[in-house]
């Protein structure tokens, strides 16, 4: 098979790509990459408790439209997964709905509310990690507690770093573009201030720390100086953090998520965060809302933009094809360093994307029940052709 191939293959284990290509020969062409599935760490897939949002069902769908083969979901949920029982009835939904691997997190307190710790130890075994994400950990004692736990059970702190007395009501970034259209800001200090508490912790404690979707320019500063000195801690971004700033914003639901798009500055120091290692990362904090929640507008409707079926055209597009990083950087960003961080195993999964197509960004065309995105109408290239999962050909678009 291997004289034959002429797609470009990005994965080491070829057997199951061998096997594929012997199937659906069309593949051997240049035009064709053949990657590894690609892994997020942070979605939000709504079930238990908000399936009218995303089921498992239609988010690991998604996911597979996406080139993923490997997701790890936010425990913001329905009964929010504190305890086994509550986690058990998330994994088994899993079992039976998911086409792709979702790895749940278990909260860090119980119903997320930062008072008691949840029954880490119970859920250890099940999970990648523990996250109260969708809010803060407000108290300092509280996290103190919970990294103290989560290095016993040997699992990472995955933490969502907001400070609440600092939002003031605020919905978009407090920068220019909030001055200018009088809304309310958050600053970037509420997140870069628990980052800062936290990483003072990491220190002293020495568990595995990991900052959810970071989008202040402060925060890489932090988090770099952090890694120099050898804290064990890693973190991500997303794409929009990468791609887009507070300049772009309009007046709609889709260009709201928490935190928010930032300033060309903040946008850069993201960008160099992933050329220089400082960011580990990408993931999409895929965060879908019905279509009636998103129609309220930058105040009203709730933060979170659907981002699993977009994240790789617009890395593509947008940061690989202009030279900001290189294809196999953006790779080891999906694949290779989320696994490693989360002990995730990489297995013989793959995704075929074709390169050379190119199209604008329709949400109509999404598998997501969730519709909100600010790419909406943005020309990118590259269109996932197939995403093979366990041997199985969970996505197909021929
Ligand atoms: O934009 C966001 N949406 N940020 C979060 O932290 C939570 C998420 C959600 O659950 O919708």
């Amino acid at each position: 098979m291997t004289d034959m191939i002429r797609a470009q293959v990005y994965i080491a284990n070829t057997a199951s790509v061998s096997r594929f290509l012997d199937g659906y020969s069309f593949f051997n062409s240049p035009k064709y990459a053949i990657f590894p599935g690609f892994c997020d760490v942070h979605v939000h897939f709504r079930e238990p408790g908000f399936s009218y949002k995303e089921t498992i069902a239609s988010g690991s769908l998604a996911s597979a439209r996406g080139g993923y083969t490997d997701v790890c979901t936010m425990p913001n949920l329905n009964p929010v997964p504190d305890t086994l029982s509550n986690l058990n009835i998330q994994r088994k939904i899993i079992e039976t709905d998911a086409c792709i691997h979702v790895h749940p997190y278990g909260a860090i307190t119980v119903g997320e509310k930062g008072e008691v710790l949840a029954d880490m130890a119970d859920m250890a075994p099940y999970v990648p990690g523990f996250s109260d994400d969708g809010r803060g950990v407000q108290d300092r004692s509280r996290m103190r507690e919970a990294m103290l736990k989560a290095k016993e059970l040997g699992k990472p702190i995955v933490a969502h770093c907001e400070d609440n007395t600092l939002l003031h009501g605020g919905y978009i970034h407090d920068g220019a573009y909030a001055a200018a259209h009088g809304h309310r800001g958050i600053c970037s200090e509420s997140e870069w201030g628990p980052v800062a508490r936290d990483l003072e912790l990491v220190k002293e404690i020495g568990c595995a720390y990991h900052v959810c979707h970071i989008s202040a320019k402060e925060t890489v500063d932090i988090i770099r100086k952090a890694k120099a000195e050898g804290v064990n801690v890693t973190c991500e971004t997303g794409p929009h953090y990468l791609v887009m700033d507070d300049s772009m914003l309009k007046e709609e639901g889709r260009f709201k998520m928490n935190p928010p798009l930032r300033s060309k500055e903040d946008r850069e120091a993201l960008i160099q965060g992933i050329q220089d290692g400082t960011i580990d990362m990408i993931a999409t904090d895929h965060a879908p809302h019905s279509a009636e929640e998103k129609a309220r507008g930058l105040e009203k409707s709730p933060f979170g933009i659907t981002g699993i079926e977009t994240a790789f055209p617009i890395l593509y597009t947008y940061l690989v094809k202009p030279g900001i990083i290189t294809l196999e950087r953006l790779l080891e960003l999906l694949t290779v360093n989320p696994r490693k961080r989360f002990q995730l195993p990489i297995g013989d999964d793959f995704t075929v994307w074709d390169l050379e197509a190119e199209y604008p960004i329709d949400s109509a065309d999404f598998l997501s029940m969730g519709k909100a995105t600010p790419f909406e109408g943005w020309t990118v290239q590259g269109r996932c052709m197939a995403t093979v999962c366990d041997g199985k050909l969970v996505y197909k678009a021929f």
